[in-house]
């Protein structure tokens, strides 16, 4: 099939490039030069695991190209995909002025293509619209509007709007994508279902086909839904933190029960990232829009607000103040895998310990430039070249995100560098016995310092199932 896809962040890129690799002829479009000349240039604008090379092979095969003209770019092709960003505004709805914009450029382009076209004698004149970018319930509807308003009156151009919401996970887009759980289809008709699931059919996912409203709103359930079980074990942790209990243990417990599953029951610092914060926030207001109050989505929220300033008092308290000490941190991207740092836990928790007169070094393999550009220079800020780098005269060191490497440091240099071998764990990836033997202060989340009796041996038996993080 022939497919355009407008926006090529992490979404329109790693799908583009897994359409082409299942053999679909995929154009990406970008508004941003810099973004397409890179990608001309054989440069990833985005890590993700192996993006580079799925890119490589198909455009070397011809199958995947990248233009910033949109009206080029979306000509012939069966599938239009909208996968521009909605961020969220002030007040918690979708910016959608993405949306709208694409929408008018591309009722724009299909004229002045159709008329084109219609001098050479092709005939193109219907196209599906699929919106892969997360949208409010009624943007579907919306885009619709926007596309009849500037398509030609005479109606020789025809449009289905399908909403298709985007599943992937930053950090394993590349394999999400070409392992979908599934794929939701909301269309009107059953022609544009038909189109868009024909272009999906290699990936043998089960595809539902709903309408709009449906496929719009089950991508914040999901979101909203997962953020829920993030908060609810970061509160069980919390409650732990009070007690002595172990919520490594619990959340063993919780998981192997089959109703509840071991996904996303381990507790951290909250959730952070371009989708979850948004798109719980935007589920709220969508709810309050229609008069409905989302008690519980309320608490999600707020829960994950306070989780990481209880971190913050966490380090504040184990040091007795932040004024005139020095905090390594390690991790500034949202998760492992990924340079996104967009709503990342770093940029909360690290303007307030320079504005309480800390001097912060941090480190991350691959998101500090990011991580500079959206906290900008700032005196007593500074980004490390190594994790020993950050933890160098240290008198505390934060662990922030769980990079794989992080688990793998050798503890003997790390207490050896710091001033003082305190360490205040966001993400559970060390055992506290393992700590204390290693001389560090250690303070995690929701797991009691001393082991008690045959407990070590239980959690150094399920080492592996409590590393990582949400
Ligand atoms: N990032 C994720 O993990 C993820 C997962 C599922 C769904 N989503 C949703 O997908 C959407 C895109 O997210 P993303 O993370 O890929 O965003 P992104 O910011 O990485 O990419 C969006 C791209 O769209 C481009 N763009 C915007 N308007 C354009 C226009 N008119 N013409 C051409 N290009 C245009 C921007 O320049 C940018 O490169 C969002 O709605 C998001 O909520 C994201």
């Amino acid at each position: 099939m022939k497919l355009a896809i407008i926006g090529t962040g992490y979404v329109g890129l790693v799908s583009g490039a897994c359409f082409a690799e299942v053999g679909h002829h995929v154009t990406c479009i970008d508004e941003i030069e810099e973004k397409i000349n890179s990608l001309l240039a054989g440069r990833m604008p985005i890590y993700e695991p192996g993006l580079e090379e799925m890119v490589k092979r198909n455009r070397n095969e011809g199958r995947l190209h990248f233009t910033t003209n949109l009206a080029e770019g979306i000509d012939g092709a069966e599938i239009i995909f909208i996968a521009v960003g909605t961020p969220a505004l002030e007040d918690g709805r979708s910016d959608l002025s993405y949306v709208r914009k694409a929408a008018v450029q591309i009722s724009k382009a299909l004229s002045d293509n159709l008329s084109k076209n219609l001098a050479n004698n092709l005939t193109n004149n219907y196209a599906v619209i699929a919106t892969m970018s997360t949208v409010p319930v009624g943007t579907s509807d919306e885009i619709e509007a926007i596309l009849q308003e500037n398509l030609p009156d005479d109606r020789s151009v025809k449009v289905d709007v399908v909403s298709n919401p985007e599943f992937l996970r930053e950090g394993t887009a590349v394999y999400d994508r070409m392992n979908p759980h599934r794929i939701v289809i909301g269309a009107n008709n059953q022609r544009a279902a038909d189109i868009v699931s024909q272009a999906y059919a290699p990936y043998k996912a089960p595809i539902h086909i709903t309408n709009r409203a449906t496929a719009e709103l089950a991508k914040y359930a999901c979101n909203a839904f997962l953020a829920t079980k993030i908060s609810f074990i970061n509160e069980i942790a919390n409650i732990c933190d009070l007690v002595e209990a172990d919520v490594t243990q619990i959340a063993k417990i919780m998981g192997e029960d089959p109703r509840i599953g071991p996904e996303f029951l381990r507790p951290g610092i909250g959730y952070g990232g371009s989708c979850f914060p948004k798109d719980t926030r935007a589920l709220d207001q969508i709810a309050r829009s229609q008069g409905h109050y989302f008690a519980l989505l309320k608490a999600v929220i707020e829960v994950n607000n306070v989780q990481k300033e209880r971190f913050v008092d966490k380090m504040r308290q184990a040091i007795g103040g932040f004024r005139g000490k020095t905090i390594g941190i390690l991790g500034l991207a949202f998760k492992p895998n990924t340079d996104d740092v967009r709503e990342a836990p770093s940029l909360r928790i690290i303007p307030i310990l320079l504005d309480e007169g800390a001097k912060v070094k941090a480190y991350d393999p691959i998101a500090g430039k990011n991580a500079l550009a959206m906290l900008g220079e700032r005196e007593g800020f500074e980004i490390c070249k190594s994790p020993y780098e950050a933890a160098a005269d240290a008198d505390l060191l934060a662990i922030v995100t769980e990079w794989p490497e992080f688990k793998e440091l050798d503890l003997s240099i790390l207490r050896s560098v710091m001033k003082k071998p305190i360490v205040c764990d966001g993400r559970n990836i060390y055992l506290p016995d393992v700590m204390l033997n290693a001389g560090f202060e250690y303070y995690s989340i929701g797991r009691p310092n001393k082991p008690s009796e045959g407990k070590a041996a239980i959690v150094s038996i399920n080492h592996e199932s409590i590393i990582g993080g949400n």
